[in-house]
């Protein structure tokens, strides 16, 4: 269409209702599609000058004839008022978080946990290769059902495709289309319900108010999830200009993002050069796919950004080597990108691999290291843990490592200290890898700078003054039950989260609790009153009662927590989590020799000799029980279902459960004695078919095995629980 058509010389005021109606929906389809080729394609078809002479044509039309306006118009995009707060908007589904690893190792294990859960056991290697690499077209010609299963019984033998995607690095976003129009924007909040962000969403440009519908028509309802984000180039421009008008600049580009997608004033938002990419279709009425590659190319086709490079592959390989090449060209991107994202393609897998309360066991985040950077440490400081362990802290000059803010970095043990040649003064390189303490990990080199003295390790305990032993790299002090650095240490691993999960007793109160005399084990703290607490800095008689109270609780409490709250060297959470399952009481476990405690997985040779060192040691054997003496009981829970009524059956859930999660029917049946396993199989007994089943359906169909719907599903429970 030629734009000069779009006008008529008639001032607007003058047309009638529907001659204007007309002309506005022409001018709106045509602004559409500029802005589509302008902000989407980064293709404009007609000049700056001709766009905005269109763009005044449709305002004035619409000023003369405000009856025709509509939300989904281009000139609609700010104009919404300021508001007091952002009003707090439920998801369409639940958006989940990932789960993500760095290692390799990992991405080959959830390869093949995925390939195991489909039926595909072994014999991967023997057919990797087979597919390569796939780019999405940049067009519409999607080759994307090319790779789905031909039909009969080849299906089980072709590979499942993954779809890799850039993590991208900005805030998650919900966006609702109803009937094509943009409904409502929200942010992913606690991941079932977040901030609605509708006015500030509507501000960016290349978020399409309403769907385009050129390539296919507008599904009823979609729900898409995707990330917002600001290109590196705008957010330098941005911060300069922020610091020109005497504003603090931002952090770095998430930060920028994350503020500007929370304005109050929609305005402030439009001022903001923010983009957004969508990835996931969440939800969809009115159109059908099979494959999240189906989902993708009609997201394209909607007018949507999507990632670049999307690629479907098959083999671990080609997974790594996907990862390697965009870790190379990180730097060379105008957007920050964290890691990729591995996808299980097809849809219907999905729902039988199915999510755990927080994340989908379909998709993995394989992360880049982290990033480093470079600052100075000031000092280098002992901190004596609850083990007795001397590790030397690097007391740094703040700087942000990845959008977090670092003072502080661990220089892990003598060996360490002494292999890295670290000293204080010295320029080093920092890094910060996910939720772990930042390491040191090199020296920077300064030609012509004259360094401090090597560090050396304090030959007494900074703490209690005993003089400290070496043992392989490790410094420790020998004064186990005499100083107070250890006890903090071992009070507040006590009452640690997965310890006794005292609320309200961390680092400071348990530094208080001991520097005053109030707490000489970790028994004492059950004698505590709060009258004692109450004095001291910080607490009044309220906060003191409510720990008192937490203490009290925790008289009872399950073995695990007790064994991990113990401290014992190399028992953490799992360890001792498998420990009280194994021998299912305090006496039982005091009871065991090597041998015993070797029958415990995850327990081998050295572990066990730790464990009955401890175990046996004259000083924790008084702390245990002391302990053992303010407890009334240390249960074991959940009993295991040996003997139950479905001893010997094997049932497998597919499709998604209304009335549980998987997780929990799980649960239920191995509680009747059952097994619960994944794939269907001649060893299958009962499949439990839930909406949303679909090949493990048909197998089980094939192969003759009882299939239970939800209803029957449940029928049985109550009939087996209640017997
Ligand atoms: S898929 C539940 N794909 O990463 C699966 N997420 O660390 C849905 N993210 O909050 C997420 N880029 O917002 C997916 N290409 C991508 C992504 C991506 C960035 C974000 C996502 C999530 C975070 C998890």
């Amino acid at each position: 269409m030629n734009p000069e058509d779009l006008f008529s010389e008639v001032p607007p005021a003058e047309l009638s209702t529907d001659a204007a109606r007309d002309q506005i929906e022409r001018l709106r389809a045509e602004i559409r599609e500029h802005d589509h080729h302008y902000y989407v394609e980064a293709a404009p078809k007609i000049s700056d000058a001709q766009y905005d002479r269109l763009f005044r044509r449709l305002k004035a039309l619409e000023e003369a004839h405000p009856e025709l306006l509509s939300p989904d118009s281009p000139t609609q995009r700010v104009g919404a008022d300021p508001v007091d707060s952002l009003p707090t908007i439920r998801h369409t589904a639940p958006m989940l978080s990932l789960d993500s690893t760095q290692e390799p190792s990992e991405v080959r294990r959830f390869h093949e946990r995925v390939l195991k859960a489909l039926g595909h056991d072994g014999g991967t290697d023997s057919r990797s290769g087979e597919t390569s690499g796939e780019p999405v077209a940049e067009g519409g010609d999607s080759r994307a059902s090319s790779g789905d299963p031909p039909a009969g019984d080849a299906a089980d033998e072709a590979l499942p495709a993954f779809l890799l995607e850039p993590k991208l690095d900005g805030i998650s976003i919900e966006l609702v289309y109803v009937d094509g129009v943009l409904d409502r924007a929200v942010t992913r909040g606690n991941g079932r319900e977040g901030e609605g962000v509708t006015e500030n969403v509507r501000t960016i440009p290349s978020v399409p108010l309403r769907l385009r519908t050129v390539g296919r028509s507008a599904p009823d309802l979609l729900a898409v999830r995707g990330e917002i984000l600001m290109r590196l180039s705008a957010f330098e421009a941005l911060n300069e200009q922020l610091m020109e008008e005497g504003s603090a600049p931002y952090a770095n580009p998430r930060n920028a993002t994350s503020g500007a997608i929370r304005q109050l004033d929609p305005s402030v938002t439009a001022r903001r050069p923010l983009e957004c990419l969508a990835y996931d279709v969440l939800d969809v009425e009115g159109a059908d796919f099979r494959t999240d590659m189906e989902g993708i190319e009609a997201l394209r086709e909607w007018g949507l950004v999507v990632p670049e490079r999307v690629e479907r592959v098959t083999t671990v390989d080609e997974i790594l080597a996907y990862h390697a090449r965009y870790d190379e060209d990180r730097d060379t991107l105008d957007y920050e990108i964290d890691g990729v994202v591995i996808k299980l393609d097809d849809l219907e897998d999905r729902v039988d691999l199915g999510s755990t309360s927080h994340h989908p066991r379909w998709a993995l985040a394989y992360k880049f290291e982290p990033r480093k950077e470079i600052t100075r440490i000031e000092r280098i400081a002992i901190q004596v843990g609850r083990t007795g362990v001397l590790t030397p802290v690097a007391l740094l000059r703040p700087v942000e490592v990845g959008g977090v803010t670092v003072s502080r970095a661990t220089l892990h043990n003598r060996e360490e200290l002494e292999r890295k040649d670290v000293r204080e003064g010295d320029r080093v390189r920092v890094q910060r890898a996910g939720d772990v303490i930042p390491q040191v990990v090199e020296v920077v080199s300064e030609e012509g700078r004259e360094r401090a003295e090597p560090f050396r390790m304090p030959p007494r305990c900074p703490n209690c003054d005993t003089p400290v032993e070496e043992r392989g790299p490790f410094t420790y002090c020998p004064n186990r039950f005499g100083c107070m650095a250890q006890l903090k240490g071992r009070i507040v691993h006590f009452a640690s989260r997965s310890g006794l999960d005292i609320e309200g007793l961390g680092e400071e109160t348990a530094a208080l609790l001991v520097d005053r005399g109030l707490v000489h084990q970790p028994a004492e703290l059950f004698d505590l009153g709060v009258d004692e607490i109450e004095p001291l800095p910080g607490f009044a008689e309220k906060s003191a009662t409510k720990l008192v109270e937490a203490i009290q609780r925790r008289r009872t409490t399950e073995l695990r927590r007790f064994l991990y709250g113990l401290g014992i060297p190399e028992v953490g959470a799992t360890v001792a989590r498998d420990l009280a399952t194994h021998f299912r009481s305090l006496e039982a476990l005091l009871a065991a020799d090597r041998a015993a405690l070797q029958a415990v997985k995850g327990v081998g040779p050295t572990m066990s000799e730790l464990i009955v060192e401890f175990l046996s040691d004259e000083h924790n054997r008084g702390a245990i029980d002391a302990l053992h003496a303010q407890m009334e009981a240390l249960t074991v829970p959940e009993q295991t279902g040996a003997g139950g009524p479905l001893e010997g059956q094997t049932f497998v859930f597919t499709g998604s459960l209304e009335s549980m999660t998987r997780g929990a029917a799980k649960k239920r049946v191995e509680a009747l004695g059952a097994k619960a396993t994944s794939s269907v199989s001649g060893e299958t007994d009962v499949v439990v078919a839930a909406p949303g089943a679909g090949r493990k359906r048909a197998k089980a169909e094939e192969l003759g095995v009882e299939i239970l719907d939800e209803a029957g599903f449940l029928a049985l429970l109550d009939e087996l629980e209640g017997a």
